[in-house]
């Protein structure tokens, strides 16, 4: 079967390394995580894993994976909330890379949506990962026009894990408003990190040719979002320990003593707004 390539040094290749990390946090910390896809999903790429392989034995590394995998689960934690009370919800991955969150979350009612560039819903559709119930939608998050392909007539929960990073703060605060005004009732779930966050990924967003970095979002203060869109109710969850208590015994005190500063030192959180009114 030919391999779909990866392209190295895109903002598209961004997604390698959350999928890398569930991958891995599958192998290391199955009691806490046990989603095989992303380990499929690897096997079918054409992308030279060696470099991450290597890596992948230092702590730091593996609290990486750990990092991945909780926020998935963190995401998958505030879609079933929604569902239980919305069972026909659109669910819709926004930025999605090559994750599966939505199938993981399938009621056997909701509709599936995943976003994101076209060469990455290319890659979708040439991998097949698409199933009933669900729509691959190729387009830039920022060209609203990609909204009216969803049916959020029975409610729409909207989830990017590891993308409003990459949009500035005025995209942020723009495609939040627009959700808000077409789908009353609807949630949207998000990451962010605080300043230091921020700089220390400054590498990270410089080797995958980010430009408009210093433009990019950061939330010193969830508060700050209140503002987006005045008739929301916002709040916010730590990201590795807001959900979950990382109880798996793989997990050592050291990855929980940096669970502890990533949410309360570099301030990740995760980020959720629930939109005013009832779905129409
Ligand atoms: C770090 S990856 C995360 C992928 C996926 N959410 C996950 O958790 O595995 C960021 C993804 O966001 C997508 N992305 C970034 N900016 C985007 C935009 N303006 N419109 C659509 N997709 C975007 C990238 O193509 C990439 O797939």
């Amino acid at each position: 079967m030919t391999k779909f390539r990866i392209e190295p040094g895109s903002v598209q290749e961004t997604l390698i390394i959350p999928l890398y990390g569930r991958k891995l946090c599958a192998e290391l910390f199955p009691m806490q995580y046990h989603d095989k896809s992303a380990a499929r999903i690897c096997e079918s790429l054409d992308y030279d894993f060696s470099e991450l392989d290597r890596q992948a034995e230092s702590t730091l590394w593996r609290f990486g994976a750990l990092e991945a995998a909780m926020r998935q689960l963190d995401m998958q934690w505030e879609i079933d909330d929604y569902l239980a009370s919305h069972p026909r919800a659109a669910v819709v991955n926004m930025g999605c890379g090559l994750d599966q969150t939505g199938r993981a979350c399938d009621n056997g009612t909701c509709g599936i949506y995943n976003v994101d560039m076209p060469d990455i819903i290319e890659a979708r559709r040439q991998l097949s990962l698409a199933g009933e119930r669900e729509l691959n939608i190729a387009s830039n998050l920022n060209d609203f026009a990609w909204m009216d392909a969803i049916d959020g007539s029975d409610g729409a929960v909207f989830f990017a894990a590891g993308v409003f990073c990459y949009l500035t703060f005025d995209q942020a605060r723009a495609l939040t408003a627009e959700l808000a005004r077409r789908f009353p009732g609807g949630r949207l779930v998000f990451d962010a990190m605080g300043k230091l966050g921020k700089k220390l990924m400054h590498q990270t967003f410089k080797n995958f040719g980010m430009e408009n970095y210093d433009n990019c979002l950061f939330l010193e203060d969830v508060a700050e979002v209140e503002a987006w869109v005045p008739t929301a109710r916002v709040s916010s969850r730590g990201y590795m320990l807001g959900y979950h208590d990382m109880s798996d015994p793989a997990v050592t005190k050291l990855h929980r003593f940096l669970a502890r500063r990533c949410d309360d030192t570099v301030k990740m959180r995760i980020v959720r707004i629930d939109f005013a009114g009832k779905p129409e």
